[in-house]
């Protein structure tokens, strides 16, 4: 074995001890203390190529952007091996796996022991939101995989300039260990995607640590993003009355020049990306991305909801991402200094995916390294390949996205794929409603996580693979959250569907994207007061002729299909409700039968 030597350390005593430790259980070959300088991660890059990890990509094309295709085993979160290690079981809740910490801790650490052998142990001192926020949410990852430490770069503000505050604070830090698990003993070559059949995503929530093992694909292995801003920062959030979401934010001004900022929480793969980047086809309207997939939101001193996007980067869904979809993402790839896992290369070397064009190309290299054509029958890129993208390159990035303390929400929307049943928009009646419909949120499973596709679950406000704690205490600290500050001053809360399908086509009833700007008019001029709805059993729908449906190729029959209430379909809905309700047990706060019991009377009258 190899003598550890570190290329530099810390003054900050915490961090110095626990680099040490890990170096002594994990024994790589060196330890390198990132800076995030340019110089630093173009010879990572340079590194990654020569492993065969990353290809280039043509300059012409898209300059300093590179291409990686991950083992065909590791393309997506892996939700049953993901763990809240919390000491007691029942702070961990139904919704998740549960370890004991020690027990865990003993397995990992046997899997630790050696794992970095041959290999080098990067520490990437990271911050998630602003260095000079309020309270500045620190993060120290320590990882073996040099792709994980340039997506890092792009997704979370790193380096130098963090380790020094962290070091005039002596800050404490989520510590955040990965490991590919893929060591090179004896001199084993390497891979070009070394990761482990053995995989565990753990969160140890009491201690704010997480351990990562076996996988290098993002949403597992890049530990600031669903595993701190979501999974650790939610029990923060809970003990320190904020709240850390799965939710994009928008900024809309309306002709009138009206601001307004929206927050959406959308499961993986169901739309935030688009959300957040939408091009309205609505004359006049301006929409300007401040986050797509993260909000942490406190009180500002009026009472109000402030949002910020603790992210630096863009980690989207590439197939579907198109000139007619998200043209804005299009321009924002464009600019290059980005990553693209399993889409397909072209001969010229650029990227391309399914929905990209309509016009497919004569010939590709697809994700899993095939030859393909448009007869091969298969897909050229993976339902889930990502393009990993700096945020500040987005042509309709808000400057408030800069604004340490965020942006004041408006209304807050829940979301899912439905092909039936669940409206195209309607608002809840009071703040408890929304929790309710947030609570009993559900959508068709998608790829962004391993197993089955398609199928209905329940996904509270978005954060079924996400909450850090008990499901049932969740949604009580959401009710918490409502009693903090006046009525008038809350988000509206409403629910939304784009994927809703004609009953007897199957096709989409609404065609989405651009013109979901229509949707958010609607929602405005509600804020507003003016925008007329009609009461259903389940909310507020827009009233026949309130949905500005200007220059749209839609009949007043259509429209009302995507609005239908449909009692047959609800009561079978009241069913699955009541059966997921059921299960949060003794935990289920008392609002929440409230709610049922008004949906209940609401349907059978
Ligand atoms: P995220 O993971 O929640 O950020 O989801 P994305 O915005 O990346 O979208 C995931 C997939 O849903 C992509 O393939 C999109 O093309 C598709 N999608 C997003 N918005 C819409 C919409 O309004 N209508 C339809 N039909 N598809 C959408
Ligand atoms: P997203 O999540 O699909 O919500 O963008 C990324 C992930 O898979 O971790
Ligand atoms: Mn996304």
């Amino acid at each position: 074995m190899t003598a550890t030597s570190a290329t530099t350390g810390t003054t900050n005593a915490a961090l110095q001890a626990w680099v040490d430790e890990v170096a002594a259980l994990t024994t790589p070959e060196k330890v390198v203390w990132i800076t995030g300088s340019d110089e630093e991660i173009q010879g990572l890059n340079d590194e990654l190529v020569a492993a065969g990890t990353f290809v280039k990509l043509d300059e012409s094309k898209k300059p300093n952007s590179y291409w990686a295709a991950s083992d065909p085993s590791d393309v997506a979160r892996v939700e049953d091996r993901t763990f809240i290690a919390s000491e007691k079981e029942e702070d961990a809740g139904f919704t998740n796996n549960w370890m004991a910490p020690a027990e865990l801790k003993g397995i990992m650490t046997d899997l630790y022991k050696g794992c970095m052998t041959g290999r080098t142990m990067y520490v990437i001192p990271f911050v998630m939101g602003h260095l000079n926020a309020d309270q500045p949410m620190y993060g120290v990852e320590i990882t073996d995989s040099a792709y994980v430490v340039v997506s890092m770069k792009i997704m979370a503000r790193i380096g130098e300039p963090v380790l020094r505050a962290m070091e005039e604070q002596q800050a404490s830090f989520v510590k955040g260990l990965h490991s590919v698990g893929y060591p090179l003993t004896d001199g084993k070559a390497d891979v070009k995607w070394p990761c482990s059949d053995t995989k565990y995503i753990a969160h140890f929530p009491e201690t704010r640590e997480i351990w990562s093992y076996g996988s290098g694909y993002g949403g597992n292995a890049l530990l600031g993003k669903k595993c701190y801003a979501l999974r650790i920062a939610s029990a923060m959030a809970r003990d320190e009355m904020w709240m850390a979401e799965h939710m994009l934010i928008l900024k809309l001004t309306s002709p009138t020049g009206s601001k307004h900022y929206i927050a959406g929480a959308f499961p993986s793969a169901c739309g935030k990306t688009n959300l957040a980047m939408i091009d309205p086809t609505l004359e006049g309207w301006q929409a300007e991305m401040v986050g797509d997939d993260i909000a942490w939101m406190r009180f500002g001193k009026d009472g109000r909801l402030y949002a910020v996007n603790p992210e630096f980067g863009l980690f989207g869904v590439a197939p579907g991402t198109g000139e007619n979809t998200n043209p804005n993402a299009m321009r924002t790839v464009e600019q290059g200094n980005s990553i693209f896992t399993n889409v397909a290369l072209t001969d010229d070397g650029d990227v391309w995916w399914e929905g990209m064009t309509d016009e497919k190309p004569a010939h590709l290299t697809d994700w899993k390294g095939n030859d393909w054509t448009p007869e091969s029958g298969v897909v050229s890129s993976h339902p889930n390949s990502r393009f990993c993208t700096p945020a500040k390159q987005c042509p309709m990035m808000a400057e408030e996205y800069d604004e340490p303390n965020g942006v004041p929400i408006d209304a807050i929307l829940f979301g899912g794929r439905r092909k039936t049943t669940v409206p195209l928009v309607y608002e809840t009646r009071d703040w408890n409603h929304g929790v309710f419909v947030g609570a009993t949120l559900s959508s068709e499973t998608t790829a962004a996580a391993v197993g089955a596709v398609g199928v209905v679950r329940r996904d509270p406000m978005a954060m079924l693979p996400f909450i850090g704690y008990n499901a049932g205490d969740y949604v009580n600290h959401w009710l918490e959250i409502g009693k903090q500050a006046d009525a008038a001053k809350l988000p509206k809360i409403y629910q939304v569907n784009w994927f809703r399908r004609d009953r007897e086509d199957g096709s989409f009833l609404w065609p989405g994207f651009g013109d979901n700007a229509r949707v958010l008019k609607w929602i405005i001029e509600r804020l507003d007061g003016s925008g007329e709805g009609v009461d259903t059993p389940v909310g507020i729908v827009p009233a026949p002729g309130a949905l500005d449906t200007t220059g749209l190729d839609m009949t007043e029959e259509q429209v009302a299909k995507a609005l239908e209430v449909n009692a047959e379909e609800w009561a079978t809905e009241l069913g699955l409700i009541e059966e997921w309700l059921a299960k949060f047990g003794e935990n289920l706060p008392t609002q929440m039968q409230d709610e049922l019991a008004t949906l209940k009377a609401n349907l059978d009258a």
